[in-house]
């Protein structure tokens, strides 16, 4: 379904690391909505190669960065501005790690030293970027900038670990930078919480076929895929959202609105007439 909606747009999508990432169906739909945009990922993480055939398919290329540091974002920025042709109009935050869920420890004995990590892969490189483009004025005037989140930041969810308070981290920096970017160039920022997708980050969380199972009993519509997230970017990188900045943006099949659904009760329904009056 090409639209053009994307025509003339330049960008930067972070985080796709193998066909089955967000970031990856993104650059799909962005690339097939008529946009021109560099990829990036970690340098760890591009070892897989994987990410060399998604450049050849987009027609573009690759350039290695760690998303928490500010030289190899600077570099990222300009080399993209450069490689693009002009100022970006949209930027992918895809990005999220936890040593603490990986290493499997408990939220109650976590490691500050990797939960410190934590903070910086999976939040505060949102605004490491986000301040390397300002300082670089790097973004046209209404550009948008999206960044990915769970739910596990508004309620608790055992197994997100301190995955959690990255999120909430990661939410407030879109309300906060939302402003000020806002303000002074129109940019702007917002976060889409997304079901849970069976991913290499998702599936790297205890438990997590639980979850999905649970979310898609509990949703109205069923979990949102990763192809579904893709569409619903496109719609926030496109002009058809310009006014929309600094929100949180529920893309989960109505999960965030429910108590409980009739498939779950049933569930724990009593059998007989126990229990009725
Ligand atoms: N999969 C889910 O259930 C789910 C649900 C809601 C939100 N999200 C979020 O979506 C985003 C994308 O995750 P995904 O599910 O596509 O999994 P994924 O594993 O494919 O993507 C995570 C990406 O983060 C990258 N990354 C890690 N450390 C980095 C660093 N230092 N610098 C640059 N990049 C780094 C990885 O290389 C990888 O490409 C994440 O923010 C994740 O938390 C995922």
């Amino acid at each position: 379904m090409a639209n053009n909606l994307l025509a003339g747009k330049r960008g930067i999508i972070f985080g796709a690391l193998d066909s089955n990432s967000i970031a990856w169906k993104v650059a799909l739909k962005a690339h097939e909505q008529g946009a021109k945009f560099t990829l990036t990922n970690a340098p760890v993480a591009l070892r897989m190669g994987e990410i060399n055939k998604l450049a050849e398919h987009c027609g573009t290329i690759v350039i290695p960065a760690d998303a928490t540091s500010i030289e190899d974002l600077e570099k990222l920025v300009a080399q993209s501005v450069e490689q693009l042709g002009g100022k970006l109009d949209f930027v992918l935050h895809s990005i999220g790690m936890s040593p603490n869920v990986r290493k499997g420890k408990q939220y109650t004995d976590i490691n500050y030293e990797w939960f410190n990590k934590t903070l910086d892969i999976s939040a505060i490189s949102l605004h490491k970027i986000l301040q390397t483009c300002m300082k670089l004025d790097a973004i046209s005037e209404w550009g948008s900038v999206v960044a990915l989140t769970y739910i596990a930041a508004q309620k608790a969810f055992p197994g997100y670990g301190d995955m959690a308070d990255a999120k909430a981290t990661l939410e407030s920096i879109v309300r906060s930078f939302g402003y000020y970017y806002g303000n002074s160039k129109k940019v702007r920022i917002n976060s889409i919480s997304q079901s849970p997708t069976m991913t290499t980050a998702g599936s790297g969380i205890k438990g997590f076929d639980a979850f999905l199972s649970f979310a898609e009993k509990m949703s109205p519509l069923g979990n949102a895929s990763a192809d579904a997230c893709a569409d619903y970017t496109i719609t926030l990188f496109s002009d058809l959202t310009r006014y929309v900045t600094m929100q949180n943006l529920y893309h989960d099949g109505g999960f965030s609105n429910m108590g409980v659904s009739e498939i779950m009760m049933n569930t724990f329904e009593v059998s007989g007439d126990e229990g009725q009056g």
